[in-house]
């Protein structure tokens, strides 16, 4: 005898009507979209190597204090983007809406500074922030970042603008352009923001409430608020260049002449200011722009030379920035720039003393620019140091800088094959170097020929 049909009960039928869709703001990614993904991480863990970051990877979630102190309790993503719960210990968690705090705070709680420095630290991962979603933005996201700490010469703000630029370039993504200012630091934003009160107190009525606020909590990021009205008032407000101490002027100036050298252009923004709280100093952004013109910020950064302290450790200054890489595969993706294989560099630069390391920034963007693969330390290093890193990569060919070549226009060749070298002068070395990649590469042609005869 045959079972009756059990009857169906309310909840079931409703099972079987209801698709479950991602959450607002969250995506899945899919795996046509993966060989964009796998692409884009490969050429980050690439530069990473070739500048001699090490990887970090830090919890999704943190305490909401490390946000509250690190990045601002009165910046949008902290006051009105955070992803927040109490764990059932009771615990105020949330899930990392960026990650320069927490880099800091793993920074501090393993040790790591009294590493040498500057510590070189980088990480990708997923970020939250309950933003209204559109295009291009995300509840859920992914980020790239640099950090260097300990480090206050302005060649690693350079150095930070470098390796973004280089990460574009290596993806081929066009026509991005960099957004640069300096909010100066605790001895020149006092004065500049009473300034700044004073002429925005007159033109209070014409801003809009979130910017009337600001002018008691943080007078700064009234300057890149985006609504109209206060834009326009914001057009005349006097500039953060213009009021910058000796010692701020001095760090920005060295800095767009390490971009001047490198021959980075960069567009100056008076108004930039960033939404986070820990800037100092130098600022950036880099935009790119769409089929449409429509601008989108692929990445931004800056110095953030009082974060450590804040965060409970000794006064150490730093750096850094990150990128969306969500964005980055969309343009990817839109441009239709297909990955292709890589190659590893075959190309080290080492330098020594300050004249030598302004040279070197010249030497690497030549060589990048004849799409010649080449890796480098910027930091402190000594040149054995250099050198075990030059040997580490299996470069094929050192270039050394040191203070007497810088003044004579010169550099010295090192080929890591024979083990010997010369001096040349400095604007013959590209087709030198040129030259002997290619002998080289016909060389090791030769060899796996014949081997590939014995077998
Ligand atoms: P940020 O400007 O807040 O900086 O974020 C960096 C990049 O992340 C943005 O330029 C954008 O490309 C991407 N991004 C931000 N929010 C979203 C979103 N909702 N959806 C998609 N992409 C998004 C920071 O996070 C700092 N931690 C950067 C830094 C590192 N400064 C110093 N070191």
């Amino acid at each position: 005898m045959g079972r009756k049909p059990l009857k169906k009960t309310s909840g079931q039928s409703k099972r079987k009507k209801q698709r479950l869709q991602t959450v607002r703001g969250m995506r899945d990614i899919l795996p046509v979209e993966q060989p964009y993904w796998q692409k884009l991480k490969k050429v980050v863990d690439k530069v990473a190597a070739d500048y001699n970051y090490n990887r970090l990877e830090f919890p999704i979630v943190e305490n909401v204090e490390l946000f509250e102190r690190g990045t601002g309790k009165d910046t949008d993503i902290v006051d009105k983007e955070m992803f927040k719960f109490k764990t059932k210990g009771g615990e105020n968690v949330c899930l990392r809406p960026e990650g320069t705090p927490s880099v800091i705070r793993a920074y501090l709680q393993h040790g790591m500074n009294s590493q040498p420095k500057p510590v070189k630290l980088f990480y990708r991962g997923p970020m939250f922030r309950y933003d209204r979603p559109q295009e291009g933005r995300y509840r859920e996201f992914f980020q790239f970042g640099f950090e260097a700490i300990g480090e206050k010469d302005a060649i690693l703000d350079a150095q930070m603008i470098q390796m973004a630029m280089r990460i574009f370039k290596s993806l081929k993504i066009k026509n991005v352009s960099l957004h640069l200012n300096s909010i100066g630091c605790e001895e020149c934003r006092p004065s500049y923001n009473k300034l700044l009160i004073s002429y925005l107190k007159n033109r209070k009525k014409s801003l809009c409430m979130d910017c009337k606020r600001r002018l008691k909590t943080n007078p700064l990021r009234i300057l890149d608020c985006k609504e109209e009205k206060c834009m326009q008032v914001v057009r005349q407000a006097p500039q953060t260049v213009d009021h910058l101490c000796s010692s701020c002027k001095k760090h920005f100036t060295s800095l767009l002449e390490y971009l001047d050298e490198i021959e980075v252009p960069y567009l100056l923004k008076p108004q930039l200011v960033r939404g986070l709280d820990y800037y100092t100093k130098t600022v950036f952004e880099f935009f790119a722009e769409d089929d449409e013109g429509r601008q989108s910020a692929l990445g931004g950064g800056g110095r953030y030379d009082y974060l450590v302290e804040v965060l409970g450790g000794p006064a150490t200054p730093a750096v850094g920035f990150a990128c969306g890489m969500d964005r980055i595969v969309n343009l990817m993706k839109e441009n239709n720039l297909l990955p292709q294989a890589e190659q590893s560099p075959k190309i080290y630069l080492a330098q020594l003393g300050d004249l030598a390391k302004k040279k070197s920034l010249k030497i690497f963007e030549e060589l990048e620019r004849a799409g010649i693969m080449v890796a480098e330390s910027f930091g402190r290093g000594n040149l054995r140091t250099q050198l075990r890193q030059a040997n580490k990569i299996k470069a094929e060919i050192v270039l050394i800088i040191g203070q007497r070549e810088a003044l004579d226009g010169s550099v010295i060749l090192k080929d890591m094959n024979s083990g010997g070298q010369e001096v040349l002068p400095a604007d013959k070395i590209i087709k030198e170097v040129k030259k002997r990649l290619k002998k080289n590469a016909e060389l090791l042609k030769k060899h796996e020929k014949k081997t590939r005869r014995k077998k």
